[in-house]
């Protein structure tokens, strides 16, 4: 079923609520390294910082040369700028490493959304191999480090633990929020000149003529119906659009994995596509180099196969369409790193 594209009116409407609704910007501080560079992250509580610390440390790595950082590298929007990632010992995984920017607002995590918390994911890189040490190892490390030991008791009132390294991670990556883009201007601010004409007709292709809204939908809501400053670009649902498809399967099944529920067969979750020009490649398995890549895509009505998305249909878009679509694709990109 098709769901309604944004109409001006709606961008109105939500512009004024979004504007009432910026996130403050008290105890915002930047690495200064980060600065032009990358995110902007709020550090306003003691576990946030000691989670910062945990997630540039290699030293939670069995060869001590791979942190969290590694594969959500800040200068890609914490994606990764490789296919697919590859683990502390050199294994090459299925997937690429999505963006943390806004990870704390998910309802559902991963391509194929197998958890439901920043808590439940953190350890998960040390059960999968890709830290190639266990957490009860990495606590160990951690905890022969006074300066460690202080930060633990400081935020968390103990010693490390394996439940203290994960509460910490995620408070880190809560602190991972997009900052407002040229379309967020366009749309919440209401300055139409911010968009070159180029862009605004990439928007309303976007919007209907391709209807790419259909899913990475402009709303400014959340799963729970709250509403979020800016518009989230993903509909925190599950389709296939054939990526990876060949000789009659998919190495990689996706959500189907995970439910074993068939409709869901080489669906993966849409993601956002904020800062999306800052990390490519692009896809689950990175398999599209480019946006120019993805849009080619999707004009050709993604990869058929017996299970595709009713919604994925060839678009025949034209040049000038696939230009002015990855000039908007390019306009989500958070004004502080362009
Ligand atoms: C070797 C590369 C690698 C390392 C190291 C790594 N990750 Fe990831 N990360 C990935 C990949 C690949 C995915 C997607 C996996 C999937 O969908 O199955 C992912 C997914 C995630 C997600 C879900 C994001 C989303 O949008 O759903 C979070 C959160 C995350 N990682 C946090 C971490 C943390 C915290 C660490 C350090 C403890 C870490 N990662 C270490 C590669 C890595
Ligand atoms: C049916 C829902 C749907 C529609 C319609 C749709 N997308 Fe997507 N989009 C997805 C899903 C799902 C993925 C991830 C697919 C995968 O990895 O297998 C994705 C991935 C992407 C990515 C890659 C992001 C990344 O970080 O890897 C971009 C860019 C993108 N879409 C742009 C568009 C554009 C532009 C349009 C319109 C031409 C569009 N999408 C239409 C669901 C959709």
């Amino acid at each position: 079923m098709m769901r309604p594209v944004v109409t001006g009116l709606a961008a109105v409407v939500f512009a004024s609520v979004a504007m009432a609704q910026q996130p403050d910007t008290f105890g915002r501080q930047f690495a200064p390294s980060e600065r032009n560079r990358g995110i902007g992250w709020r550090l306003d509580d003691r576990l946030a910082f000691l989670g910062q610390k945990l997630f540039f440390d290699a030293r939670l790595s069995g060869t001590g040369t791979t942190a969290c950082a590694s594969c959500h590298d800040p200068s890609y929007a914490f994606a990764e700028p490789r296919r697919v990632s590859i683990s502390d010992s050199g294994r090459h995984g299925p997937r690429n490493a999505p963006s943390l920017v806004d990870v704390g607002s998910l309802p559902r995590l991963m391509w194929d959304g197998r958890f439901r918390t920043l808590e439940e994911q953190a350890l998960s890189p040390f059960q999968r191999g890709e830290m190639g040490i266990g957490v009860d190892q990495a606590v160990q490390r951690v905890s022969s480090d006074p300066q460690y030991r202080h930060l633990f008791r400081v935020a968390l009132g103990h010693q490390p633990t394996a439940d203290g390294v994960a509460r910490a991670l995620a408070a880190f990556q809560r602190t991972l929020v997009s900052l407002p883009s040229r379309v967020d201007r366009f749309l919440v601010n209401n300055e139409t000149a911010i968009l070159t004409p180029l862009e605004q007709n990439g928007f309303y292709i976007f919007n209907r003529r391709a209807a790419c809204s259909n899913c990475h939908q402009l709303f400014p809501l959340r799963p729970d119906g709250r509403e979020h400053s800016q518009p989230v670009l993903m509909d925190f649902r599950f389709h296939n659009l054939g990526v990876g498809y060949r000789s009659g399967g998919f190495d990689d099944t996706g959500r189907y994995g995970h439910s074993l529920i068939k409709a869901e067969w080489g669906a993966f979750r849409t993601p956002s596509l904020r800062n999306s020009a800052r990390t490519p490649p692009y896809m689950h398995d990175g398999s599209l180099a480019t946006l120019e890549d993805v849009v080619e895509f999707y004009s050709a009505g993604g990869r058929p196969n017996p299970n595709l998305s009713p919604l994925i249909r060839p678009l025949f878009l034209h040049g000038y369409e696939k230009a002015a679509l990855v000039a908007f694709l390019r306009a989500l990109t958070d004004q502080d790193c362009e």
